[in-house]
């Protein structure tokens, strides 16, 4: 079923934060494999801070050898799979891409960002020829300011929006306490305590509609 995976190539775009998000979301009415396919393994580490959600199955990849078969043993047990994947273009990255329903392109609005983002589409486009079909890709802009936007984080997102045959998610994922102290603490974004952290409630609502708008486009292109 499924495979959704973050790409880009630039470091700290919010690649692992997206892909828990998500996979935290979905697995509240879905079963869900949440693969790891960092050499650093930070979803892998966040598994062992505290019980991951009941439904949802951490899977640490061994490397770019496995990993096709790792997302199809997956892909043919549960309704949803989610990759990781490192912030530097590999062999992996592009084996993974070519294996996914939907490629996830997580951005700050930042010039640098937008650019490895650009840099991301294209690769994913190759890998695309050589699997001879379009993968569906969206940028996910993330880490953006709740309040009003500052003029460069507005710039960038216009050009990203205007760029021709590239999707954009209406949502964005704030920048939010809740997001980094999942990282902290383990478990979900229901599972925070709100003693420790400020804003959970608007973070959860941002996750909702987050993977709403991911299982709209899924729905589109599968
Ligand atoms: N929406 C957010 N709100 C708050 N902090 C965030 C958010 N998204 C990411 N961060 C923080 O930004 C940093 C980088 O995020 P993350 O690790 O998700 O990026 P990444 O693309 O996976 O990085 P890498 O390329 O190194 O794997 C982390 O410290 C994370 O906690
Ligand atoms: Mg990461």
């Amino acid at each position: 079923m499924p495979v959704i995976s973050m790409a880009n190539s630039k470091g700290g775009s919010g690649k692992s934060t997206s892909a828990l998000v998500l996979a935290c979301e979905l697995a509240r009415g879905a079963d869900v494999v949440l693969i790891d396919a960092d050499p650093r393994r930070p979803l892998s580490a966040w598994s062992t801070l505290a019980p991951p959600p009941e439904r949802l199955d951490v899977v640490s990849s061994a490397g770019e050898r496995a990993i096709q078969d790792e997302i199809d043993e997956a892909a043919s047990r549960v309704p949803f799979v989610v990759v990781d994947l490192e912030g530097t273009a590999s062999r992996l990255a592009s084996y993974a891409m070519a294996e996914s329903d939907l490629v996830l392109i997580p951005t700050q609005e930042q010039y640098q960002d937008a650019q490895a983002a650009v840099d991301t589409l294209a690769e994913l486009k190759r890998a695309g020829r050589a699997a001879r079909r379009e993968i569906p890709s969206a940028i996910l802009l993330t880490r953006t300011r709740a309040a009003v936007k500052p003029r460069t984080a507005r710039h960038v997102a216009e050009q990203l929006r205007g760029l021709p045959g590239t999707r954009v998610l209406n949502v964005e994922l704030v920048e939010r306490d809740a997001f980094s102290a999942l990282f902290a603490s383990g478990g979900s974004l229901h599972s925070l305590d709100p003693r420790d952290v400020r804003g959970i409630e608007k973070a959860i609502e941002n996750a909702e509609a987050y993977a709403g708008e991911v299982v709209k486009i899924l729905r589109e292109v599968v």
